[in-house]
């Protein structure tokens, strides 16, 4: 992880050195000198927005991003009336993909007034060429576009937006390496997601991660470690263990390690006190992990397993490598091990070829599992997946009458679910101070639920014990019980 680097050290005259991250250290030292002139002319640092639109592990590049601009001089904005302004996109289904260029075209508008303003993309959208076409062909006041492989990349790609007439374009098919040690900003000062495997190999048929993310690759223990370490060091009591596919971590390692005893290792690690990890690929979801979550004092009692659908035969039009049957038998060892686990799920309506006969396949599952939480999607057609060239596409109105259905299946049965707890004390991670309502604080439980308190912002990051009220649905209204837990 990052260690402070006094870029002033840096010889900024010389040529940039080979090596990662030494050269991007050599950019970030020359990127500064433009800013640190900006300021000079302005009296102020410009101001740079990093808009995250995708999933954690989007999240998390969004930090690194946020952390080189940082490294850089610019002064963090919310607002996109800033002088450096990035998307890091998500194009996992359609509507996120689109939205995008909305957006893109208000800020073209605020840019013609503000001529000076750098405007970036990057993330999983920019590695489908027909979006690069349409930005080089519509978006021409976009500085700089690059993909998701090169991220690391971002100070020198930065110096050439700032030295460089043209629109840059740098988006690779492959993967790079994997670079340590580049600064990042964290959200939180108290929980931290930490990458250990990026890219998936399991080409679900409706699903165009694989092709936006490259092929899996597993960090290095002792990096994962190292960096956790520090994160404790740092204050950081809650890590979430971020991949496509956890429960293949280590696979292809030098010298290979499974997810479980990489837990092992991280359980380890003191001033760490809550380990959450996503996502949990039904088909790789090992008794040993089961063991380990069982005996362990610090993983939290949740467990996201997406079933996307609950028909064995629509399962395997997707590739999932998984049947209804082995879905329920893992659900039934995982609440025979761990009794108080929370198990939350994705399910997809209307991919191609299912019936209503399927459908009702998958909201079987649902009830006989009763999901503490569900996120529920439309399929949407991705090109170049192979769910996109198959038949029977099934009709909007169908698809839409299936979703409603399951969407008040799910909300009922989790609000039943949560209505169980109500009445009990848990001990709550204290996140934020409420939005709405600055005399309340937000927290979760160990199983990911959420409660809001009366109590102030000296709380965030703290650990106490809470006495769940009230339960509103999908989240509670709690009083704190003992404030001196930790
Ligand atoms: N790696 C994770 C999922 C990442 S994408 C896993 O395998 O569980 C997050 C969710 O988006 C998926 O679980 C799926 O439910 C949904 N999704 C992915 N592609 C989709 C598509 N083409 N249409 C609709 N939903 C999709
Ligand atoms: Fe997509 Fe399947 Fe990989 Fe998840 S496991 S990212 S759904 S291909
Ligand atoms: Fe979206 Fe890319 Fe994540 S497509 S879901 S941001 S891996």
């Amino acid at each position: 992880m990052y260690q402070e680097i006094d870029l002033d050290q840096i010889e900024v005259a010389l040529e940039p050195p080979e090596k990662e991250p030494e050269r991007e250290y050599y950019f970030m030292a020359k990127c500064r000198e433009r800013v640190r002139a900006f300021a000079q002319k302005n009296g102020r640092f410009p101001t740079a927005c990093v808009v995250n639109m995708g999933c954690q592990m989007n999240a998390r590049d969004s930090e690194k991003l946020r952390g080189i601009l940082n490294a850089i001089g610019y002064m963090p904005a919310e607002s996109e009336e800033a002088d450096f302004v990035l998307y890091n996109t998500c194009t996992v289904r359609e509507n996120a993909n689109n939205k995008v260029y909305g957006r893109l075209g208000k800020l073209g508008h605020y840019k013609k007034k503000h001529p000076g303003m750098m405007i970036a993309l990057c993330g999983c959208m920019m590695q489908e060429a027909h979006v690069v076409k349409r930005l080089r062909e519509q978006y021409r006041f976009v500085n700089l576009v690059f993909g998701t492989h090169n991220l690391y990349k971002f100070a020198e790609l930065v110096w050439r937006a700032m030295t460089e007439e043209d629109m840059v374009i740098d988006v690779w098919e492959d993967a790079g390496e994997i670079v340590e040690d580049l600064p990042l900003r964290r959200k939180y000062s108290f929980k931290s997601g930490v990458n250990i495997m990026f890219g998936c190999d399991n080409f679900c048929s409706y699903c165009i991660v694989p092709y936006v993310r490259g092929r899996e690759r597993s960090r290095e223990p002792r990096d994962i470690i190292r960096e956790i370490e520090r994160l404790a060091k740092d204050g950081v009591v809650e890590v979430m263990l971020l991949g496509q596919n956890v429960n293949s971590y280590g696979k292809n390692l030098a010298e290979p390690m499974s997810f479980a005893a990489l837990l092992r290792e991280v359980e380890k690690i003191e001033g760490i006190r809550r380990i959450r990890f996503m996502t949990s690929h039904p088909k790789d979801l090992s008794d040993e992990l089961i063991e380990v979550m069982a005996q362990s004092k610090k993983i939290c009692r949740h467990m996201h397993l997406p079933l996307q659908s609950g028909s064995s035969r629509i399962l395997k039009a997707m590739n999932r490598r998984y049947d209804k049957e082995h879905y329920l038998s893992l659900v039934e060892k995982l609440r025979a091990a761990i009794p108080d686990i929370a198990i939350t799920t994705d399910i997809i309506v209307g991919f191609p070829g299912e019936t209503r006969e399927d459908f009702f396949e998958t909201l079987d599952v649902v009830r006989r599992v009763r999901f503490d939480s569900a996120f529920t999607f439309i399929y949407s057609k991705r090109s170049g997946t192979p769910a996109a060239e198959m038949e029977h596409q099934v009709p909007e109105d169908e698809v839409k009458e299936n979703f409603d259905v399951l969407l008040k299946e799910v909300q009922r049965i989790g609000a039943e679910k949560a209505e169980e707890l109500a009445g009990r004390v848990f001990p709550v991670l204290i996140e934020q101070q409420n939005e709405q309502d600055a005399s309340l604080v937000t927290g979760r439980l160990s199983n990911n639920s959420v409660v809001h308190v009366p109590g102030g912002v000296s709380l965030v990051g703290k650990i106490v014990d809470v006495r769940l009220t009230e339960c509103k649905g999908f989240y509670y209204l709690g009083q704190i019980e003992d404030e001196n837990v930790g």
